[in-house]
């Protein structure tokens, strides 16, 4: 597969040029000079839409980074991903996060562990509460997925990450043992805040403790009563649509979290055959890559106008940062060119009166992406009033200049067919998609994560030294 740096592309550099003519570029002239903007460009993939026509490029931008996707040999790279072959050389790992939600065609294994989990969660009779023990990957997707779906719960969940005890206390409150379950998530069940919590719940008296992990044996060894196997091919953050989101399944019921899957599959099968030009993650990836490499935006704001959707951010936050916040390429060499961008963000409405006053008038450009489920007609109003401002801003010269609004700020709006597990696991899996073709346009691996072994090694030497 294609290792050479990006920058060595042809298309890099015709881009480069490309984004020097862009420079004065203003979105509301874009608008004005061609009305058909508005529907020209909108993609369309798994029940999902995105608005892109307030973004500040043209027509021959996206077909200058579609070339840059061939020339990268994004298909070999794509082909890799979604049949099991190593995508992630540094751990020599394939990602196969797809496998996890093809249904029919899914491998025995998945389809085994899949009928595991519904026994379980049929034998719950009992169980009043399930609390999640588990950090990163083993977290927020469940989380996320719980919380967006929890007014169709069929039994509650709390999710512990952090090791402080007021976060486990807090999550135990009016439970009783007889009728909490626990689930520790650990892949590797080594992460010393997961073990550290599932001690802690021991203590508490709990009883009923089951374990979803690759290290079958660790977590036996601890006492778990059942492991669910986590395989190997599946990263952290990659893991919500497997057994790592058991919490999650055995709370909203196995036909939510079959209709999550579907979603998902639905998603994984626009990627794999639409053309890059109406390829909805593909399209975000090529955005994002535009707006990082070629008009230097730093980071990027993610506002879901949901209150259902409010962990949304932290979750992405994990997929990109963890996924593409690399300094060097698959042959080790340094980059000289930005990765992912700091990705940031929080339930929309609320944060208009909050961090909305930078993101219009500040000195940083900040690209948006506007999750809007519909579900409300003041959410969407907000919603797309704020992209409006953003990127038309206001050209009143009457107004005294702190009041100005310069405007020509890019957003996209990503418009979901309501809050419902299917539109859900489209939103998440597009959303994985995206990093990985990033991830291939930048020459990086996007399913290692050795930056956070540094500062896990040095927080044990330190407990060594006190104990
Ligand atoms: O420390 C980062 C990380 O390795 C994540 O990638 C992962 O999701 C998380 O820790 C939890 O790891 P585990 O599931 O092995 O406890």
């Amino acid at each position: 597969m294609n290792t050479t740096p990006p920058t060595d592309c042809r298309a890099w550099t015709r881009i480069a040029a490309h984004a020097e003519t862009w420079k004065h570029a203003r979105i509301d002239e874009l608008l004005q000079n061609d009305p058909a903007r508005t529907t020209a460009f909108v993609a369309e993939g798994a029940g999902l839409k995105l608005d892109y026509s307030r973004q500040r490029l043209g027509g021959l931008t996206l077909g200058l980074l579609a070339q840059l996707l061939q020339e990268r040999g994004f298909e070999d790279w794509c082909g890799a991903l979604l049949e099991g072959r190593v995508v992630n050389p540094t751990e020599n790992r394939p990602a196969w996060h797809t496998a996890l939600r093809a249904g029919e065609t899914a491998p025995e294994e998945v389809k085994a562990t899949l009928a595991r989990m519904a026994q379980l969660a049929d034998g719950m009779a009992g169980i009043r509460r399930i609390v999640n023990l588990g950090i990163g990957g083993s977290d927020l997707g469940p989380r996320l997925v719980y919380g967006a779906l929890r007014a169709q719960r069929i039994r509650e969940a709390r999710f512990v990450a952090s090791p402080d005890p007021a976060a486990l206390a807090g999550a135990l409150e009016g439970a009783e043992p007889d009728s909490t379950l626990f689930v520790v998530v650990s892949k590797t069940f080594t992460s010393a805040e997961t073990l550290a919590n599932a001690e802690a719940a021991k203590r508490w008296g709990g009883k009923r403790l089951i374990a979803v992990s690759n290290n079958v044996e660790a977590a036996r060894r601890f006492g778990a009563a059942e492991v669910l196997p986590l395989p190997e091919w599946v990263g952290g953050r990659y893991s919500l649509w497997s057994a790592a989101g058991f919490s999650a399944f055995a709370a909203l019921g196995a036909e939510r979290f079959g209709e999550l899957l579907a979603g998902a599959r639905d998603m994984d099968q626009h990627f794999a055959s639409a053309p890059p030009q109406r390829n909805l993650p593909v399209l975000m990836a090529l955005i994002g890559i535009w707006n990082v490499n070629f008009l230097g935006c730093g980071t990027h704001a993610v506002l879901p106008y949901a209150h259902a959707l409010r962990l949304l951010p932290a979750h992405l936050q994990q997929l990109e940062m963890e996924s593409n916040g690399k300094r060097v390429d698959h042959r080790g060499s340094e980059l000289a060119y930005a990765t992912a961008p700091v990705v940031w963000g929080a339930e929309g409405t609320p944060s208009q009166h909050s961090f909305h006053q930078l993101l219009h008038q500040g000195t940083q450009v900040v690209p948006v992406d506007f999750i809007d489920p519909g579900l409300e007609a003041l959410l969407s109003a907000n919603a797309r009033a704020q992209a409006d401002a953003l990127a038309l801003g206001t050209q009143d010269p009457s107004l005294p200049p702190q009041r100005r609004h310069p405007g020509n700020r890019p957003c996209s709006i990503l418009s979901m067919p309501g809050l419902g597990a299917r539109a859900l696991g489209a939103l998440l899996a597009a959303w994985e998609h995206k990093v990985f073709t990033q991830g291939v346009l930048w020459n990086i691996d996007s399913f290692d994560q050795w930056g956070v072994e540094l500062g896990k090694q040095m927080a044990n030497e330190r407990l060594k030294e006190n104990r």
